[in-house]
């Protein structure tokens, strides 16, 4: 089986059910693990599918297909017997999730890599004392994890890069968009932009500049669009003529460390872009503009 791999979900969870379907729509033989009645699992990921019919992600004839690869247990050991991954996703106590690693490594030594979804506790943490530290990593899906694609990979200080690399190749087989998170940092990194965000609507409303409302419009109808389609740093680059590294020119200063790390990290980003979504400027704009049309229309804007 070509770039198919024998999966197993640990938590059915809102974040297990999810991914489940994420590797079943993929073509990937899952397993899906609980403690709870099967009953209620089998539904759960049900659920989960029919959502994705509701919403136009896949056809009704695509998620029976899905749900035919799947496989439902109460018995752990079964569950990891054949796995080449297994996602871990039971609620947020460190003692449970090594207790569950601490069985498979038992069970499977070091041919199984195992990633939590955990969105707080750090590798280096659940990797303490465990069997094969190094085959323990964060894969922390963003909700809802059974539409958004992103993944933080974070292996910690002692990662095995060539575990990392299989595990990005893993998700991107599942469907998701992996990142890595170079260092271990509170948060990882989404949680730092959307808390930063969070912290200032907060701010702009306790100070009475404008109401809650008009904070969400405010992201919805601009920057969030924005952001939706060319990320944080790609955006401002766009707004710049010549990009990021002609801005402190522009207002006549020397481009300090961040201008230039920004800037050349940007400019590589777009050049490595499929053509498709635009590897030029003036393409990525004209995608953006595509992008936006779409959701407009949707929100009855156009
Ligand atoms: N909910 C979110 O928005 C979100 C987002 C990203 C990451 N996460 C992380 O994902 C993990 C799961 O979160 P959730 O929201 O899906 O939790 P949840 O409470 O919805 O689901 C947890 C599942 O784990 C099962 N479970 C409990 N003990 C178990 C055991 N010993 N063995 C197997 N299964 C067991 C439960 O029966 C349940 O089905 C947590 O670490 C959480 O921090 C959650």
């Amino acid at each position: 089986m070509e770039n198919k791999y024998h999966i197993t979900l640990v938590g059915s969870g809102m974040i297990g059910a999810g991914l489940a379907v994420n590797a079943l729509m993929n073509g990937h033989p899952t397993i899906i693990y609980d403690v709870i009645d099967l009953e209620k699992v089998k539904k759960t990921v049900q659920d989960v599918l029919d959502i994705m019919v509701e919403a136009g992600a896949i056809t009704g004839e695509k998620a029976a297909e899905a749900a035919s690869l799947a496989s439902y247990t109460n018995d752990l050991d079964a569950a990891v017997e054949k796995a080449d991954f297994v996602q871990e996703c039971v609620p947020e106590r460190i003692e449970l999730k090594q207790s569950i690693y601490r069985q498979i490594q038992e069970k499977r030594g070091d041919k199984v890599v195992i990633c939590s979804s955990t969105s707080a506790i750090m590798p280096s943490v659940l990797q303490k004392d465990m069997l094969y530290p190094k085959k323990i990593l964060v894969g922390h899906p963003y909700n809802p994890s059974y539409l958004l694609p992103l993944i933080e990979v974070c292996g910690g200080p002692d990662a095995d890069q060539e575990v990392v690399e299989l595990v990005m190749n893993i998700y991107r087989s599942m469907g998701k968009e992996p990142i890595y998170c170079k260092k271990e940092t509170e948060g990882f990194i989404v949680n730092k932009l959307s808390w930063a965000a969070m912290d200032a609507a907060k701010k702009v409303v306790l100070d009475g500049v404008c109401s809650v409302e008009d904070i969400d419009k405010a992201i919805i109808y601009g920057p969030g669009m924005r952001m939706a389609v060319t990320g944080q740093i790609m955006t401002m680059s766009l707004g710049v003529q010549g990009g990021l590294k002609a801005a402190a020119a522009k207002y006549g200063k020397e481009p300090n460390e961040a201008d230039i790390i920004l800037g050349d990290g940007v400019d590589a980003e777009i050049a490595a872009r499929p053509k498709e979504f635009g590897n030029i400027v003036e393409d990525v704009i004209k995608f953006r503009d595509k992008i936006f049309a779409v959701i407009l229309k949707e929100y009855g804007k156009l």
